[in-house]
C-alpha cells in the first residue's frame, strides 16, 4: 500500500554555475522533473518545485582562474544563463535562488554550527596535499593524476571523469597540482568530518529495507556503498571560496561544496516561503522527491540523508530519488570539458519554436534504466513523422473541418458505432497507464501512452474520414468530428506535461483554458490572479485561489477520457501549425557544428598523444649494449614490396657489404624519399625472411606516440661503416 501524502516537494539538483547547461543536465534531471510536477499539478497536487545554482566548489574558482576574474563573475554570469535556459525550455521553478544568497549562507553555517555543537563532527588532523608554489591546499580539483582504477590521465582528487569512480586525492598516481602543475607536498591540516558509518545500520533499514521499489540503478549504487563499509567524510575544505567554516580559528576553511550545496534546496525554500517553509521539510504529510544525475546518487542517498538525520528536528527524507543514467550526443559520452554537448542556450537561439521537440526527445530517449543516445536525425524524424505526422495532423484535420463544416462550433454527438466506441474506450485504459507510469518515474513509457492516444486519434479520422462522409450524412460526419474533438481536448490534458507549448496552442485552437494546482511562485504575498471582466479563464492556467471573472471552460487531469469534454455548441478556435515541419538544413548545421568540434578534438589529442613518451624499459648493462653493431650506411635503391602497404626493400652500402633490408617504414616514407639517405642500421641483427626476401639488420626509428616513424641519421654525413655507440 503506497502511502499517501498532501503536498509535495520536488527539488532538482543545483548545477554548478560553472558553465551553461546541456542537453545531458535536461534529460537527466530537469525534463523528468519538470514533466512530474505539471503532471501532479493537473491533479490537482499541492508542489512546490525548487532548484538555483550551485555556486561554491572548486570548479568555480578554477573557472575563475582560467577566464582571469573573480569566482563571483563567474557565477553572476551562468547563473543568469543556466536560469533562462530552464525558463526558455518550459521549466519554471517556483524559485531559482543561488547558494552565494545571504539566506543560504545563514542557513548553510547555522546547519553546521549546530552539528558541531552537538558533537556530530569528527574533527581530524591529516597530512593533505599542498602546492608549495601556490602556497594553497589541493581541495578535489585543484589537483590531477593518474586514475588508479583505469589509468586514465588527468582524473581529479574527486572524481575520474572516464570511468566515473570517485576518488580521493591519496589515490592519485603520480597527482600534479593544477595551479601550478608542480608535485605536492603533503602538509597537515585541520578537518570536521561526517562519520557516515555511524548511519550505516540506518541507512541499511532506510533504503536497503524500506525502498526496494527505487531504481534498480539508485538501489544498487547505495547497495554497493553500504556493502563496501562507510566511512567518515570531510565536510569542509581549505579555500577562500565558499561557506566559511562558523567557528573559531577556522580561518580559510570553507565548508565543502557538497555538504552546503543539498541545505541549498532548504535555503531556498526558506526565500521563497520565509513563514511556512517548515511545512515543506519538516511533516510527514510532505513528499520528498529528488531528480538527479547518477553521479549524484551517493550524496543525495547517503550523505545528505546523514546530514538531516544528525541534524534530527523533524526534517523529512525522500520518498524517492529517481536518478537517470548519462545521455551520449551522436554516439560520443557528453563532455563539458571537450564541449562535446548541444547547449541549451544556444538551441534555443539556434532552433526557436524546437523548445516541445527537445522535452519530446529527450524524453523519448530518456536515459532512465541505462545510458542513451541523443542524435540529430532522430530529433528530426521524431518531430516529422511523430509530432507532425500523427499528432499534428490528426488535430489540423480535426480543427480544419469543424471550422469547414460547422462554423467553428462543436457539433453534437449522434449514436455511436463501434468505430467510435472502440477508439473513445482506448483512452481511459491509455491515461491509466499514463498515470502508474507518471507516479512510478517512468516518463518514457508515459510519453509512449500520451503518444498512443494522438495515434488512435490519426487512425481514427482517418478510418472514419469526415471529409468524405461530409458530402453524404452530415449527422454522421458532426458525431466523427465530436469524438475526434473530444480526442484533441484529451491530447491537450495528456501533453501538458510533456510538450507544454504545444499544449498551451492546441489550448487556444480549442478554446479551453486548464486548471493547475497552486501557484507558489507568488510566494506567501497572496496576491491571486484576476481576470479582468469579460475576459475568461479559457487560455490561462488557473491557480488555485485565483479569482476567475467569468467561468471559461478549463481543462482538468479527470477530464481525460471523458467522451463529453467539449460541450456541443462551443465555440473553438482557428487552426494553427501545432509542429512544424524540420528540413535537413538546421540539422545538417548543428552536425557540422558537432564534425568540427570532434575534427579539432581529435587533432589536439594526436597532438597530445605525439607529446607523451612511452616509459622507459628496464635496465641493461654496457655489455648488453656493446653486442649491438649500430653502423651508419647509405640507401642506394629502394622499392615497395609487392603487395603489401608498409614495407619498402632497400639496397643499402654499409662500408662493409652491399646488403638488402626490408622495414616497415612504406607508411612513413616513400622509396625515392629514401634514395641517396645515409642512415642508421643495427648491423648484426639475426637475418630474417620477410615475405620472401631475405633482411640482413634493421633501420633505426624514432617512433612517437601517435605512430609517426622518422629514420635516425648522423647530422652530417659520415662515411659509411662508421660504429654508432
Ligand atoms: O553535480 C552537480 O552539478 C552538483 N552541483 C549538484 C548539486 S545537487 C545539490 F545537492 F545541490
Ligand atoms: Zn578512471
Amino acid at each position: 500500500m503506497e502511502k499517501s501524502f498532501k503536498r509535495t516537494l520536488v527539488t532538482c539538483a543545483l548545477p554548478y554555475a560553472n558553465g551553461p547547461v546541456h542537453i545531458g543536465h535536461l534529460a537527466g534531471v530537469y525534463v523528468p522533473a519538470d514533466i512530474y510536477v505539471r503532471y501532479l499539478r493537473m491533479r490537482g497536487q499541492d508542489v512546490l518545485f525548487i532548484c538555483g545554482s550551485d555556486e561554491h566548489g572548486v570548479p568555480i574558482t578554477i573557472k575563475a582562474r582560467q577566464n582571469g576574474c573573480t569566482p563571483q563573475d563567474i557565477v553572476d554570469r551562468y547563473h543568469k544563463v543556466i536560469k533562462d535556459s530552464f525558463n526558455g525550455l518550459g521549466i519554471n521553478f517556483d524559485i531559482y535562488s543561488r547558494t552565494s544568497s545571504a539566506v543560504h549562507h545563514e542557513g548553510a553555517a547555522e546547519f553546521f554550527r549546530k552539528l558541531y555543537d552537538e558533537g556530530k563532527f569528527i574533527t581530524r588532523e591529516t597530512e593533505q596535499y599542498y602546492d608549495p608554489e601556490a602556497k594553497q591546499f589541493l581541495a578535489d580539483r585543484y589537483i590531477v593524476g593518474t586514475c588508479p582504477k583505469c589509468g586514465a590521465e588527468g582524473a581529479y582528487g574527486d572524481q575520474c571523469e572516464k570511468c566515473g569512480s570517485t576518488l580521493s586525492p591519496e589515490e592519485l598516481i603520480n597527482p600534479r597540482s593544477k595551479l601550478s602543475g608542480a608535485a605536492p607536498v603533503k602538509k597537515a591540516t585541520t578537518h570536521w568530518y561526517l562519520p557516515l558509518q555511524d548511519y550505516e545500520q540506518w541507512l541499511s533499514e532506510w533504503i536497503l529495507e524500506g525502498h526496494k521499489e527505487w531504481r534498480t540503478n539508485v538501489y544498487g549504487q547505495v547497495k554497493s556503498w553500504i556493502d563496501g563499509g562507510l566511512q567518515p567524510r570531510a565536510v569542509s575544505r581549505d579555500l577562500d571560496w565558499g561557506v566559511p567554516v562558523p567557528i573559531e580559528g577556522a580561518e580559510g576553511k570553507v565548508l565543502y561544496v557538497w555538504f552546503d550545496a543539498p541545505i541549498g534546496y532548504i535555503s531556498n525554500t526558506r526565500e521563497l516561503l520565509p513563514q511556512s517553509w517548515e511545512k515543506w521539510w519538516k511533516s510527514q504529510d510532505t513528499k520528498l522527491v529528488h531528480f538527479i544525475g547518477k553521479d549524484n546518487i551517493v550524496f543525495h542517498c547517503i550523505v545528505f540523508p546523514s546530514m538531516l538525520k544528525a541534524y534530527g528536528d523533524g526534517y523529512i527524507l525522500p520518498e524517492n530519488v529517481p536518478a537517470n543514467e548519462f545521455l551520449n550526443l551522436e554516439g560520443d559520452k557528453l563532455s563539458t570539458s571537450r564541449n562535446w554537448a548541444v547547449w541549451v542556450h544556444e538551441f534555443l537561439q539556434q532552433m526557436p519554436g524546437c523548445e516541445d521537440v527537445m522535452r519530446y526527445v529527450l524524453t523519448a530517449n530518456a536515459p532512465e534504466t541505462k545510458d542513451n543516445d541523443f542524435s540529430w536525425k532522430d530529433f528530426q524524424m521524431r518531430n516529422n513523422s511523430e509530432l507532425v505526422a500523427v499528432f499534428g495532423n490528426f488535430v489540423n484535420r480535426a480543427v480544419v473541418l469543424t471550422g469547414k463544416y460547422f462554423g467553428g462550433k462543436v457539433p453534437a454527438c449522434g449514436p455511436l458505432t463501434d468505430v467510435d466506441s472502440a477508439a473513445l474506450a482506448e483512452i481511459p485504459a491509455l491515461r491509466a497507464s499514463m498515470e502508474d507510469n507518471l507516479d512510478h518515474y517512468k516518463f518514457r513509457e508515459a510519453l509512449k501512452d500520451a503518444m498512443n492516444i494522438a495515434r488512435v486519434g490519426n487512425k481514427y479520422i482517418s478510418d472514419t474520414e469526415p471529409w468524405k462522409v461530409a458530402k453524404t450524412d452530415m449527422e454522421r460526419a458532426a458525431t466523427i468530428l465530436n469524438i475526434s474533438l473530444q480526442i484533441c481536448a484529451d491530447l491537450a490534458i495528456a501533453f501538458e506535461p510533456f510538450t507544454p507549448f504545444a499544449a498551451q496552442r492546441l489550448r487556444q485552437m480549442l478554446n479551453v483554458g486548464i486548471i493547475a494546482g497552486e501557484d507558489h511562485r507568488r510566494g506567501e504575498q497572496q496576491t491571486v490572479n484576476t481576470y479582468p471582466e469579460g475576459e475568461y479563464a479559457a487560455l490561462h492556467t488557473v491557480h488555485s485561489g485565483d479569482k476567475v471573472a467569468v467561468e471559461g471552460l478549463c481543462l482538468r487531469w479527470d477530464d481525460l477520457g471523458r467522451s463529453d469534454i467539449l460541450p456541443a455548441g462551443h465555440a473553438i478556435g482557428e487552426a494553427a501549425l501545432l509542429f512544424a515541419k524540420i528540413e535537413d538544413e538546421p540539422i545538417n548545421a548543428q552536425l557540422a557544428r558537432l564534425d568540427a568540434i570532434r575534427s579539432q578534438r581529435e587533432a589536439e589529442e594526436a597532438a597530445a598523444a605525439a607529446k607523451t613518451v612511452t616509459p622507459q624499459k628496464e635496465e641493461c648493462t654496457f655489455e648488453d649494449f656493446g653486442k649491438m653493431d649500430i653502423r651508419t650506411a647509405t640507401v642506394l635503391e629502394a622499392e615497395r614490396v609487392p603487395k603489401t602497404d608498409k614495407l619498402l626493400k632497400l639496397t643499402i652500402d654499409t662500408g662493409i657489404d652491399r646488403r638488402v633490408i626490408v622495414s616497415g617504414i612504406a607508411e612513413h616514407y616513400k622509396p625515392e624519399e629514401m634514395v641517396g639517405r645515409q642512415i642508421c642500421i643495427l648491423a648484426n641483427l639475426k637475418p630474417r625472411v620477410i615475405r620472401g626476401i631475405e633482411s640482413h639488420g634493421m633501420i633505426l626509428m624514432a617512433k612517437q606516440n601517435d605512430g609517426t616513424m622518422r629514420v635516425v641519421s648522423p647530422e652530417k654525413t659520415v662515411s659509411n661503416g662508421a660504429e654508432v655507440g
